[in-house]
């Protein structure tokens, strides 16, 4: 059995936890796996990939890492204070509408610059040939005399993928010691899918340690035809590294609760994050987890026990906070009348 040099970066296990509210405002028993406590500012689903990523970038003595993402990209936040936790430097190429008029420096985005974090802003027609685009980053610091470690989006390739096969032997473990009520499956995990990464190893580390039958992998982005396509060929890269792992839970990419476009949430999306705030004080992000938990709430059929993987994604919410304060004073005004 291939093992896979890790490193321990990530604060775990993390918690599960489970409220009255939000059973009865999902209208399910949720135990909500918190992903998003995984760490400090880097907390979220990255770390998980992040750990084994890394650990492959020191094996090969790299001094840089290369990365891509949104402009408010999680992932490119996670890398870029993980890597400069390990001495690393670090190039994010970010996708902005006009990278000659960049964003303003909040949130993600500026965790990372804070992290000193080299930002390249690329165009949505460059992102097309982001994978290319790395590559010749890779090069030009290798002519400089680095040795440079590209990581694909989102920490999504086989190795990345183990980092949440394990998180379901943490879940199974859990399980046993009787953290979430009976030890038996959930009847389904569902979560946030952004480049597919999580879902394959979620997928596959859910039918080996018996944790679900069935993923419900929410789209943020793109289609369920991309998805089923991008999940499959991570689960294949984990197969190839491990063969021991050939064999995956249902996974079931729902594309329909994206909202208007990525990184946007619609109204109702948003009233329901707020709401889920007011009553029970679990945040979720407008990008991810928010869309996610709004999706299993409007499941038909609808799992009755499940677990619901919070990926963090909080500086995306504080990226958007004009929407939401709106959102709030909306409700406000709402329950003042009713
Ligand atoms: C907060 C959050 N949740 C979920 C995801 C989706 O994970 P994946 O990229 O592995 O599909 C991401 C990243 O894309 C993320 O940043």
């Amino acid at each position: 059995m291939a093992e896979f040099p890790k490193l321990a970066l990530a604060h775990l296990p993390t918690p599960l936890w489970r409220s009255d509210a939000l059973d009865r405002l999902v209208g399910a028993e949720v135990w909500v796996k918190r992903d998003d406590m995984t760490g400090g500012a880097e907390a979220g689903n990255k770390i998980r990939k992040l750990e084994y990523l890394l650990a492959d970038a020191r094996a090969r003595e790299a001094t840089h890492v290369i990365t891509c993402g949104g402009a408010q990209s999680n992932h490119a936040r996670a890398t870029a204070l993980l890597a400069a936790q390990l001495g690393l430097g670090c190039r994010s190429l970010l996708r902005v509408n006009d990278p000659s008029a960049p964003p303003a420096p909040t949130a993600n985005l500026l965790l990372g610059q804070m992290a000193g974090a080299d930002v390249v802003f690329i165009s949505a027609a460059e992102w097309t040939e982001r994978t290319a685009l790395m590559q010749q980053h890779a090069d030009s610091l290798r002519q400089a005399g680095a040795r440079p470690y590209v990581i694909p989006e989102g920490g999504s390739n086989g190795l990345g993928a183990l980092g949440y096969v394990d998180a379901m032997r943490e879940v199974r473990e859990q399980l046993e010691l009787g953290l979430c009520g009976a030890r038996q499956p959930f009847d389904a995990i569902v979560h946030a899918c952004g480049s597919g990464g999580t879902a394959a190893g979620v997928a596959i580390g859910a039918d080996e340690y018996g944790v679900a039958p069935v993923v419900h992998a929410i789209a943020v982005c793109d289609s369920a035809g991309y998805f089923e396509r991008a999940i499959g060929a991570v689960t294949l890269d984990v197969a190839a590294l491990k063969p021991e792992l050939d064999s995956f839970a249902e996974v079931v990419v729902h594309d329909h609760y994206k909202g208007p476009a990525y990184a946007v949430a619609s109204d109702e999306q948003l009233d329901f994050i707020a709401v889920v705030a007011r009553r029970t004080g679990l945040v979720l992000d407008p990008v991810y987890t928010g869309k996610a938990l709004f999706a299993l709430a409007r499941l038909d059929p609808k799992p009755s026990r499940v677990l619901f993987l919070h990926t963090g994604g909080l500086p995306g919410l504080l990226a958007q906070a004009e929407e939401l304060a709106q959102t709030c004073k909306r409700l406000s005004t709402s329950s003042a009348h009713s």
